[in-house]
């Protein structure tokens, strides 16, 4: 499957088998890990662990995702890991977004965590698996783009974004109301790196190429211009 396809089919995954991952698989992550695009002038660091080094989560494995405190890495770690998401579920891995669990060596530069490891749930079948806000409630265009984008993981299944479609751009917004306003740690930032990362891998399937991502604003008036 491409990762575009597995939108269709993710799910956070917080089962795992008890039978540790192979080096081979352990290398290849790393190698993906190394090999990932971010966002211009962005540089995040991460780094796979095992259980031992953590406090709480799910999984067996994470991604330590490492930057220097701004609004901008944490939007570029969201669109970054999302991409190390998808493909983690490509390679018949779960995975799981982790903003409760903690490394156990404190860092100031730690940010936030990606679980992952194997396991037997199966991915989702349908799109109607997804418990999602309507399209009209997040979107002023119904499209496919847009679709894909419904399909987003977030923070507690906020979906805090509003898209709104011009020509040759899409600019993605927060939308942070009611219970929102309480999670702790401004996890809308990389809730709108992870729905632009879906904006891009739908774009590309319609045949279209971003030209660039411009972040602009601040707190809950940032937003991303996406120029395709
Ligand atoms: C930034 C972020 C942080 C998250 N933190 C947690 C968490 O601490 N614990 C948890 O169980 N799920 C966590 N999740 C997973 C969301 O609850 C999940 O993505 C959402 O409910 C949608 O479900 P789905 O991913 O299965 O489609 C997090 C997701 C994101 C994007």
């Amino acid at each position: 499957m491409t990762l575009y396809d597995t939108i269709f089919t993710r799910r956070s995954v917080r089962q795992y088998d008890v039978a540790p991952l192979s080096e081979t698989m352990l290398e290849q992550i790393r190698q993906h890990l190394a090999g990932l695009v971010q966002l211009p002038g962005q540089a995040a660091r991460f780094e796979v662990v095992g259980r031992d080094k953590l406090k709480g989560g799910f999984a067996p494995y994470a991604i330590l995702a490492y930057a220097a405190e701004s609004e901008a890495a944490c939007i570029n770690i969201g669109y970054t890991l999302q991409g190390v998401d998808l493909w983690l579920q490509d390679q018949g891995l779960g995975s799981v977004w982790c903003g409760m669990a903690t490394p156990l060596e404190k860092r100031a530069d730690y940010r936030i965590l990606l679980g992952f490891g194997p396991t037997n749930v199966p991915p989702r079948s349908s799109e109607t698996d997804f418990k999602r806000k309507k399209i009209t409630e997040i979107s002023n265009a119904d499209n496919p783009v847009a679709r894909a984008a419904r399909l987003a993981p977030s923070a507690v299944n906020l979906q805090p974004w509003l898209l709104t479609f011009s020509e040759g751009r899409i600019a993605v917004q927060v939308n942070v109301r009611g219970f929102g306003r309480v999670i702790p740690g401004k996890m809308w930032l990389f809730d709108i790196g992870i729905v632009t990362k879906y904006i891009e891998l739908a774009l590309a399937q319609e045949g279209n190429a971003v030209k660039d991502l411009v972040i602009s604003g601040t707190g809950k008036d940032i937003a991303i211009a996406i120029n395709y």
